[in-house]
């Protein structure tokens, strides 16, 4: 069901659940990665109840290759998915930097945004850098396994290599979700948080600030209707 009072399904549980395994995932291979460092139980005067675990290098090594192989089985759920779905919607577009920058000047001025499609300009971007990140982190990891096989000696270069760049993904990734997160400090991104939850948005706010993707939606239902009524003549 696509609609309810008011509101409009937004984010299908398929979406929801790749969001939410992604992002628990992701939390739990940045906390297991420090441990490899090491870093905890380093400098600690008291052990805080519970993470006695993360100052075990073989024990967050195994949690690291856990979540990164659920990562990995996501990802390809999720690209695979959307393919065969012909599913595009947050794929980055041409202007899309000029777009981001058209809709913080009119939320800065206080004015008008420009209409949007299912995403805003800015999300596509917020996409894409959490695509690459995530894409480095997972390509120099399964580089990084070679370092920890037995009777396989890996060369300078990969070990140079896969660190900068494994550390490099880290970097990127952490960034990218302190500014998804800081992203909802702006009110009017807020109403996009239900849809994470519950699947449904407001009506009146997609119609408002998404009014490309709410015409296309429109024109579905139309086009469905019309479908029904055919049927029903036949
Ligand atoms: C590792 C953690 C996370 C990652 C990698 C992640 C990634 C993403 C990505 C790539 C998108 C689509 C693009 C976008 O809207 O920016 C998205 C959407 C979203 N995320 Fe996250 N996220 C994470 C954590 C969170 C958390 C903790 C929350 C809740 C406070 C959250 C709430 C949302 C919401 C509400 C949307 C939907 C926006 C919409 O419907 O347009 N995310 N997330
Ligand atoms: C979001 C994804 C990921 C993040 C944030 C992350 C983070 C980290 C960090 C911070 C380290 C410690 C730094 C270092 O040793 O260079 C590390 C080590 C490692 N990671 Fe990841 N990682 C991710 C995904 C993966 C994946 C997909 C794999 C593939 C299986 C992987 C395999 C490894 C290995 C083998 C090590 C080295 C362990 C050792 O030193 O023996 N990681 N990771």
């Amino acid at each position: 069901m696509k609609y309810k009072k008011d509101k409009i399904l937004r984010q299908p549980l398929s979406n929801r659940i790749v969001h939410w395994v992604t992002a628990g995932s992701i939390l739990m291979l940045i906390i297991t990665g420090l441990g490899q460092m090491p870093l905890y139980g380093r400098y600690l005067l008291w052990q805080p109840f519970g993470t006695k675990w993360l100052t075990s290098y073989e024990i967050t090594l195994w949690v690291h290759y856990f979540f990164a192989i659920v990562l990995t089985f996501i990802m390809f759920y999720h690209l695979v998915y959307h393919i065969i779905k012909k599913e595009f919607h947050i794929w980055p577009k041409k202007g899309d930097i000029k777009g981001s920058y058209e809709i913080i000047k009119a939320m800065i001025l206080r004015k008008k945004e420009p209409p949007s499609d299912k995403y805003l300009p800015e999300q596509r971007l917020a996409y894409a850098f959490f695509a690459f990140g995530i894409g480095i982190a997972m390509v120099s990891g399964f580089f990084k396994i070679i370092k920890n096989m037995h009777g396989v000696q890996a060369s300078n270069e990969l070990l140079l290599w896969g660190a900068q760049l494994h550390n490099l993904g880290t970097v990127l990734i952490t960034m990218g979700v302190f500014m998804h997160l800081a992203a909802f400090i702006v009110k009017a991104n807020r109403k996009l948080l239900p849809g994470m939850f519950s699947g449904f948005v407001d009506k009146e706010y997609v119609k408002e600030r998404h009014s490309n993707w709410y015409n296309e939606l429109e024109q579905e239902l139309e086009q469905e209707i019309k479908l029904k009524n055919e049927k029903q003549a036949q």
